[in-house]
């Protein structure tokens, strides 16, 4: 018995010195302290079995190595817990006090932004927003605007045209209704080209005094360069009352441009034409700065760059057409009507030479704004 003790000390100095982890340690425990088939419990049960003198030094013998075992248990037992929590506290460790990292924000196109410094400045003059479809009809977009099937002016419009024509209880425009014009209304469907047929749309509903803007997409079907693309805004506007003059219409775009520019601005009216208006002209801007927007390449519309005028808008006069293809009467009202591209005064404003920029979706470009 005595070798059995001390092969039972040897064992179990080394095993729970080994234990890997507390379950390991927990059947050490029991295979030699527990309470049925402990090694050391099995001995002590045979302890009767020998001669009397023997029996008290045995059993303290065994007593003393239960009590060493028992350290040695619970010794190994904290050294394991310890570990454990250390490894817990190391995995989940915190530092409260190290800067957070900041959620990505989105922020606005530059597009969007310019549109909405534009609908502020003209809402301040008394403007307001009027919205319409970017897939329209063939007579909202050309017959209304006094351009009528094999007109030569539709050619320029490279226009998109859709392959489906099933669009039914289109809302007739009230010429028609009203027996007033001799349009016939083709319902060919296309991607509109410019803003001008929100004009037709808003005077259909509204009678006089107009006084709006409307911005939006267009499509055209060209060659994109650096001032071109074949999808860009423009922002229509339409002012329509009695007496209503070329006069307005300069003194208004004057002070639009120089709010949206923050400085004076110099405008130039170039005869030009578009069916829509009489007379019409092309309107060009110039900045008291010099200007650093320098269209890259290509047909750039962009003219004389050396004296830096810069065509922003086409506008007119409200076609007598125009109006009779709406209901109203042309010798009662007059009114102005212009159509200025969007991106082309983001690029002045924030001097971005190519167009083709703003739907690149570089995020090196859009960050900067
Ligand atoms: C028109 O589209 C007329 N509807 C404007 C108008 C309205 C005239 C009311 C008279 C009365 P124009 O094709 O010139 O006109 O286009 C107007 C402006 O849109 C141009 O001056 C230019 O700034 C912009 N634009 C035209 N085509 C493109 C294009 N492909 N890419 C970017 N901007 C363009």
């Amino acid at each position: 018995m005595s070798d059995e003790l001390k092969r039972i000390e040897k064992s179990a100095g080394d095993e729970i010195r080994a234990a890997k982890n507390l379950e390991e340690l927990e059947k050490l425990r029991i295979q030699f302290l527990g309470r049925e088939r402990g090694a050391l419990t099995l001995i002590l049960r045979r302890i009767s079995e020998l001669p009397l003198e023997e029996r008290a030094k045995i059993g303290q013998r065994a007593n003393k190595l239960r009590q060493k075992i028992e350290a040695l248990l619970d010794g190994r037992q904290s050294a394991l817990k310890q570990a454990v929590s250390e490894s817990v506290l190391r995995r989940e460790w915190l530092d409260v006090t190290r800067p957070g990292i900041r959620p990505e924000r989105g922020h606005l196109h530059p597009i969007t932004k310019v549109l909405r410094e534009i609908e502020a400045i003209f809402a301040s003059m008394g403007f307001v927003v009027a919205e319409g479809p970017e897939v329209e009809t063939e007579y909202y977009n050309f017959d209304a605007l006094n351009i009528p099937e094999h007109h030569p002016a539709r050619d320029m419009w490279d226009t998109f045209w859709l392959r489906q024509n099933e669009i039914k209880n289109q809302p007739s425009s009230r010429a028609q209704v009203e027996g007033k014009s001799k349009i016939k209304k083709s319902e060919r469907l296309l991607l509109r080209t410019h803003t001008s047929p929100v004009q037709i749309r808003y005077m259909e509903a509204h009678n006089p005094p107009i006084r709006i803007i409307s911005p939006g997409r267009c499509y055209r079907h060209e060659a994109t360069d650096a001032s071109h693309e074949i999808q860009f805004y423009q922002l229509e506007g339409l002012m329509v009352d009695r007496d209503i003059s070329i006069a307005n219409f300069k003194s208004i775009i004057q002070q639009f441009f120089s709010r949206l520019f923050g400085e004076a601005i110099e405008i130039r009216l170039r005869p030009s034409y578009f069916p829509f208006v009489e007379p019409g002209f092309e309107v060009d801007i110039r900045r008291s700065q010099k200007s650093t927007f320098v269209p890259s390449s290509g047909r750039g519309k962009i003219r004389n760059q050396k004296d830096e005028w810069l065509e922003i808008a086409g506008a007119g006069m409200v076609h007598p057409n125009v109006f009779k293809a709406v209901g109203y009467n042309p010798k009662q009202y007059q009114g102005f009507a212009f159509g200025m591209g969007v991106d082309r005064i983001a690029m002045m404003k924030y001097k971005i030479p190519d167009i083709r920029l703003f739907h690149s979706g570089d995020l090196r470009f859009l960050k900067q704004f």
